[in-house]
């Protein structure tokens, strides 16, 4: 079966799209992440990212786990997953989130994070 491979172009549920350029001998990965929404309202820039690949499992479904250090907020994200294949060949990122906003004072420590999923499916390129 097709293995999942982490590295290119990749847009989820919500319209953000993120570039995945390199992933080292260690699992270790890197890019930029755009996303399409925010929770503040601050002007959305590209923010990178860093991640880290398991490879123990040669399955080819591996899980993952990477963080965004947003440019345009003093919030961070991250995010956990795994890369699937399905039956045609088509590779799918399932993941879920953890969204740490910053509070001013630890008596809102309580509400500062908030969890949720993203699916993310491959940017087919043009010529492809
Ligand atoms: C911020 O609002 O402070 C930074 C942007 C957060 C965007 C979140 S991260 C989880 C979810 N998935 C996305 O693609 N965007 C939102």
């Amino acid at each position: 079966p097709k293995k999942c491979n982490l590295i290119g172009h990749w847009v989820n549920d919500l319209g953000s799209t993120m570039t995945i350029s390199a992933v080292n001998g260690d699992g270790v990965f890197s890019g930029s992440y755009l996303t399409a929404v925010s929770a503040t309202t601050n002007e959305i820039k590209v923010s990178p990212l860093q991640g880290s690949l398991q490879h123990k499992n040669r399955k080819g479904q591996p899980t993952f786990g990477f963080t965004v250090n947003w440019t345009f907020s003093d919030s961070i994200t991250v995010f956990t997953g795994q890369c699937f294949v399905d039956k045609d060949g088509k590779e799918t990122l399932r993941t879920m989130w953890l969204l740490r906003s910053y509070v001013d004072d630890i008596e809102n420590d309580w509400k500062a994070t908030m969890v949720g999923t993203n699916i993310f499916t491959r940017v087919q390129s043009q010529r492809e």
